[in-house]
């Protein structure tokens, strides 16, 4: 039942397959997943658009004086446990039903203003017919804001935060419709967070929207609401993996590297993009430099992986009642600091997660009764700041795990993690039959370690009377 949420019976049959049957697979894996935009570890995850009409007001500047502005309040709720949208942030696009125009945004804006040049006098903030809305940087000045505006796009995923999850904006719109029977509910809404990943469905009326006044002694309503709900799925996203999962134990000096070509291959750039060396002389000017590209792709330093992240997990000790992991993020991107990450972590023991060091932890139990799955982010101010690759760029934590005796091992890797997400995309991880192993069975290798100190200490003595 354990192992059920771990790896697949169809890729543990495949445990001495080659590594790359298994990326295949794991592949193979992520698509299907992508194709149904289902996350096993989210499964409500999405993020929701509501769309409320607060009021009607006379257009007085459209050729028709009976056309309406209709003003409406869209807010962006991101439901996804952990995966949160960070810099340049997001994108919000959609199609006019009919030749609406915006006349004025506060809290966020349009990206073009396109064609106004039928409007004379009161210029429109945009009249294109697909408008794509960005939020509006921290400091805007007051009177342009409204709650939950102006962060610059980024979004805190819902178990971080869920204070900073929501994000909103105002538009005017004018040419609307006349009423709620003649308002067209705009189509196609695309949701950018910063890259593609995000699918969303059709608007859909809903119950108009309460809105409690300030004094708590009144509540209002929308005179219309809709929803647009947008999930995400990690293959629209991209192709490559972005971060990969090295092992190790103490019971056996092998350190399973992160696998080959995982994210891409060196010196193959229509894979990888470039990479640079640590020790070259030209790194700060290659790094400050972002040259023709995006600023969004990884600079990494070349690693046989050519990860951007790479999560490593040492089991570091065992006490009779408990044994100790440590977990270390490296960052190999000279392009990136990530900001409020996160991991997600599945592994059996984590129902008996008995002390974390300096990382946040809520478990997440989407299954109810398994509670087998871990997030973890970083503590404010102290280490949820992922540095650009470097000399500072890792943060790591210790984890204290509590035995059942019936269950424990440190035999076929049952210590190594199942899964890992960095910042909600799935880490790649090395083959099973790749898992640091332990010498011997469990107590024979007590007996072979009491034995070897044993024939060292006779050794010794014989050489110190010899
Ligand atoms: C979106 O997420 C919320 C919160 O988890 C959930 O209540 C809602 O049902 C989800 N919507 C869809 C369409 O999955
Ligand atoms: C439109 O407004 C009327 C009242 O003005 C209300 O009865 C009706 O339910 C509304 N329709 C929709 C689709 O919101
Ligand atoms: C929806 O938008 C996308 C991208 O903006 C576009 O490619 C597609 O044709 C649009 N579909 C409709 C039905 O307007
Ligand atoms: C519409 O979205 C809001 C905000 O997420 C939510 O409270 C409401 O339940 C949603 N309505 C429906 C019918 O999904
Ligand atoms: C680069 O990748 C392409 C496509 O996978 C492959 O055909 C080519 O042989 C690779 N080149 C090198 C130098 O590895
Ligand atoms: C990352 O943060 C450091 C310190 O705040 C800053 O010096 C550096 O320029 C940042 N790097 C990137 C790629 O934003
Ligand atoms: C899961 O186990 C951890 C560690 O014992 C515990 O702190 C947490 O509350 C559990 N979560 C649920 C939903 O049972
Ligand atoms: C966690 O502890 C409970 C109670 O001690 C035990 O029933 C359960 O099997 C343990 N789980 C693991 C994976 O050790
Ligand atoms: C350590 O694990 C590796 C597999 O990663 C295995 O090949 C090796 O034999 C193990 N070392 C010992 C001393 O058992």
């Amino acid at each position: 039942m354990l192992f059920s949420f771990g790896f697949p019976p169809t890729i543990r049959s495949f445990l001495k397959s080659p590594p790359c049957i298994l990326l295949l697979l794991l592949l193979s894996c992520t698509c299907f997943t992508a194709t149904e935009a289902y996350d096993p570890l989210d499964p409500n995850g999405n993020i929701t658009i509501k769309w409320d009409v607060i009021n009607w007001t006379p257009d007085g500047y459209v050729m028709s004086k009976k056309q309406l502005n209709g003003q409406a309040v869209v807010t962006m709720y991101n439901f996804q446990q952990y995966r949160h949208i960070s810099v340049p942030g997001w994108s919000l696009g959609w199609t006019w039903a009919k030749k609406e125009i915006i006349w004025a945004m506060v809290g966020g804006q349009t990206t073009e203003q396109g064609d106004c040049s039928k409007y004379k006098g009161n210029i429109p903030h945009c009249c294109k017919k697909t408008p794509t809305v960005v939020d509006l940087l921290p400091g805007t000045p007051y009177n342009q804001q409204i709650a939950n505006c102006c962060k610059g796009g980024v979004l805190s995923s819902w178990a971080q935060d869920q204070s900073k999850a929501v994000a909103a904006f105002q538009v005017s719109v004018g040419s609307a419709g006349t009423t709620n029977k003649t308002v067209k509910l705009p189509k196609n809404f695309t949701l950018k967070a910063p890259g593609p990943g995000y699918t969303c469905g059709p608007a859909k009326i809903v119950k108009p929207t309460q809105f409690i006044q300030p004094d708590k002694r009144r509540v209002t309503q929308a005179l219309m609401t809709w929803n647009v709900t947008c999930t995400y799925s990690q293959f629209l996203a991209q192709r490559t993996p972005t971060c990969c999962v090295s092992l190790s134990s103490f019971y056996n000096d092998t350190v399973v590297p992160c696998p080959t070509c995982a994210c891409g291959c060196q010196g193959n750039s229509s894979l990888s993009g470039d990479c640079v060396d640590p020790d070259s002389p030209h790194l700060e000017s290659v790094v400050s430099n972002p040259g023709p590209g995006n600023s969004l792709t990884p600079l990494v330093r070349c690693t046989r992986h050519m990860c951007p992240i790479r999560v490593h997990w040492h089991v570091k000790l065992n006490y009779k009642e408990y044994w100790r992991v440590k977990v270390t993020v490296t960052n190999f991107n000279y392009r990136m600091n990530y900001s409020d990450w996160n991991l997600v972590i599945q592994h059996p023991n984590f129902d008996n997660l008995t002390q974390i060091f300096s990382f946040n932890y809520q478990s997440l139990t989407p299954y109810g009764s398994i509670n087998d799955t871990a997030m973890l982010w970083g503590v404010k101010f102290y280490n949820d700041f992922l540095m650009q690759a470097g000399p500072l760029g890792n943060v790591q934590s210790e984890l204290l795990f509590r035995k059942d005796k019936s269950i424990f091992t440190f035999d076929k890797g049952w210590a190594f993690p199942r899964r890992v997400y960095f910042n909600g995309d799935i880490c790649v991880m090395p083959p099973p039959d790749a898992y640091p192993w332990l010498p011997n069975a469990g107590f024979r290798k007590e007996v072979s370690l009491l034995a070897l100190l044993m024939t060292s200490l006779v050794a010794l003595i014989f050489h110190a009377y010899a």
